[in-house]
């Protein structure tokens, strides 16, 4: 596969979807609280994304089994939501979701505290979400994919922080995963020069202790291996003639701010 390059009316497709997902993203986070269970969490998400009429990409993708992955604290991705895991006052909570609005997909993760968390946890979760826009930063037209990649890991290595290597980011469109894929550290290749019209899911995956993870016996679950608390936060991304833009932000909010 190589990368494509969206029209006009794909991008108007994907635009739409990503405010969806924002919006999704953004009841969801309202609704956390002490005491919700992961699996009320993802039943609330695929409401919330059906009433938009779109549909959530992730259910049942290479057989994932639900449309929310809810990963807590040491779970870095992939997290499978139950009725027996709790939310508890302290934790930290990634929801990743993605939706198909006619055909496109958008892709779109935020970590979250539930209650009054640790000032580690709170630091984490801030440095996890900048990462993303010091990464962006470099998503010009005629730079290198490695520009993002590396700039994500030299911010998240200055706190002392791990950057997951096993698992990246990714072109995204008419499918969930499309080329290129979108690593969140240094190559020693360069990578595919960004060009107007791709679309890209950026999403730093980043421990507070070291990088290395490794999957729960459900072979979805990700966890750090150190035990150590892990933030993820992800857009989808269109490269544009003056810049990224952020398709699954809600700009009226002043959330798109770096
Ligand atoms: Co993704």
């Amino acid at each position: 596969m190589s990368i494509s390059i969206k029209s006009a009316r794909e991008i108007e497709l994907m635009k739409r979807a990503g405010e969806i997902l924002a919006r999704t993203h953004e009841e969801l986070g309202k609704a956390l609280h002490p005491g919700m269970s992961t699996w009320e969490v993802d039943h609330l998400g695929e409401e919330i994304i059906r009433s938009y009429g779109c549909i959530p990409s992730f259910k049942n993708y290479n057989g994932y089994p639900a449309s929310i992955c809810v990963s807590v604290n040491d779970e870095v991705v992939h997290g499978i939501p139950s009725k027996k895991r709790i939310l508890k006052e302290g934790d930290i909570v990634s929801l990743d979701a993605g939706v198909i609005y006619k055909g496109y997909h958008s892709d779109a993760a935020r970590t979250y505290g539930i209650g009054v968390i640790s000032p580690e946890a709170e630091k984490l979760i801030e440095v996890t979400r900048q990462c993303f826009f010091e990464g962006i930063k470099y998503a010009k037209i005629g730079n290198h994919l490695n520009d993002i990649s590396s700039h994500i890991q030299a911010y998240a290595e200055q706190f002392g922080y791990g950057v997951v290597r096993d698992l990246v980011g990714h072109g995204i469109g008419e499918h969930l995963h499309e080329d290129p894929e979108v690593p969140n550290f240094r190559k020693r290749m360069r990578g595919p020069k960004l060009s107007a019209g791709m679309t890209l899911a950026v999403e730093p995956m980043i421990n507070a202790g070291r990088k290395e993870v490794c999957w729960m016996d459900d072979d979805w679950t990700v966890v750090t291996q150190d035990g150590s608390l892990s933030a993820h936060y992800e857009n989808t991304i269109l490269i544009c003639e003056d810049g990224p833009e952020i398709l699954s932000l809600l700009p009226e909010t002043g959330t798109a701010q770096a």
